[in-house]
């Protein structure tokens, strides 16, 4: 299991301290959550602190878009270079053209589903994505409760991955934990994401090393 903690619950005020010391634990990928104030109910970080969260890391950056007008926001974040770069496939009338345009620019694309959204609402997108998103959480804020029917819907898209011979990753994102990344390791999960699980320990390295099944 790869894991990317998100920055989402780090302390803000020792931004550069926080990305070095999970970096320095273990962590795969460092989370980025980009919240508009539109698409969801919080507003967070821009170019500005991501490209400070860039010089600290020395771990790929998955970006995580959570935005309305999602083709303005790859263009501001294309610059940082990070390995993956998500959008809401809710948000998203064209979603060829844009995963084209993340291409063009070098980076990973990857597709995120809320909760709700059906798997096969981006079957005729897995053969040009990198990753899928699977939220197990409504989008906007760290800390809340797993939802667990993302367990079922893990399990259908790794058989849609499967079946299409497609070389995409599922990744997580919401209320993961110690308790519950067994269950998604079974399920098929790639990359977890968790924010308050890892940043709210003691011991970043054991929480991460607890993710990693
Ligand atoms: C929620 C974000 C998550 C969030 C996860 O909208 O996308 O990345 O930080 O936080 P936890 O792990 O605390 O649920
Ligand atoms: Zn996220």
């Amino acid at each position: 299991m790869f894991v990317a903690p998100s920055i989402l619950s780090a302390d803000f005020g020792r931004l550069d301290e926080e990305i070095k010391a999970i970096c320095n634990s273990g962590c795969d990928m460092v989370h980025v959550d980009v919240m508009d104030g539109h698409f969801v109910p919080n507003l967070t970080i821009g170019p500005v602190v991501v490209e400070a969260v860039a010089k600290a890391t020395t771990k790929p950056l998955d970006i995580h878009l959570m935005v309305q007008n999602n083709s303005f926001f790859v263009d501001l974040f294309a610059p940082l270079k990070p390995k993956f770069l998500s959008f809401h496939i809710e948000e998203e009338k064209h979603p060829h053209r844009l995963i084209q345009k993340i291409r063009d620019y070098g980076i990973c694309p990857a597709v995120t589903l809320n909760p709700h959204t059906p798997p096969e609402s981006i079957e005729y997108l897995l053969g040009d994505i990198d990753m899928v998103l699977l939220m197990s959480v409504n989008p906007g804020f760290g800390g809340q409760k797993f939802i667990p029917s993302v367990l079922k819907k893990v399990r259908k898209l790794r058989q849609m991955i499967d079946i299409n011979d497609a070389k995409v990753l599922i990744e997580v994102d919401g209320g993961v934990n110690g308790l519950n990344v067994r269950e998604l390791d079974e399920a098929g999960v790639d990359v977890v994401v968790a924010g308050s699980y890892v940043f709210g320990s003691s011991d970043y390295k054991q929480a991460i090393d607890s993710l990693k099944v």
